[in-house]
């Protein structure tokens, strides 16, 4: 069982995570239509971290007693400007995202919520994981700035990335 207003705030996480895979498959769609496949593999990738957040919070709700109420999303925008562009927004929706767990977190103290305490601090380490790769994709597209060829060998690194689900205990 989960307090009312716990409750619904996790609600609340579970569409801002399926909101935020909508965003990078939009992105992907983006970049991959300007020619980077790779950058477009990256953010594929990143589609499919978010919906297994979306999942983890969706079970961790039902593990509760509790029903999910799966709400409406926003659609994403469909214009992300260049690649610099798009993982400047990538970052910022990041940094946004920490700030909605960090608050999600301060809900479960003030709630006396010990479990979801726990559960939430997986999130927190993610957080800084996924805030520091997208500063480190960052960072290089702003290092090339102007070089084409150093951007399509970017690109090309960037596509190699896949998507493992981390084990149930990590
Ligand atoms: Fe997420
Ligand atoms: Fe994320």
């Amino acid at each position: 069982m989960l307090s009312k207003k716990m409750l619904n705030t996790l609600n609340e996480q579970i569409k801002l995570e399926m909101y935020s895979a909508h965003l990078y498959l939009a992105m992907s769609s983006h970049i991959e239509h300007q020619g980077f496949k790779g950058m477009a593999k990256w953010l594929r990738v990143q589609y499919e971290e978010e919906t297994f957040h979306f999942l983890k919070f969706y079970d961790y709700v039902k593990s509760r007693g509790e029903k999910v109420i799966l709400k409406a999303i926003d659609a994403p925008p469909n214009d992300f400007g260049t690649p610099l562009e798009t993982f400047r927004k990538v970052l910022e929706h990041e940094q946004q995202i920490t700030a909605d767990i960090n608050k999600l977190y301060k809900t479960a103290i003030d709630q006396n919520d010990f479990a979801s305490q726990i559960f939430l601090q997986w999130f927190i380490s993610e957080q800084v994981e996924e805030e520091d790769s997208t500063s480190e994709v960052l960072n290089k597209i702003q290092l090339i700035g102007d070089k084409p060829t150093d951007l399509l060998y970017l690109d090309k690194e960037l596509g190699t990335r896949t998507f493992t689900p981390p084990s149930s205990n990590e």
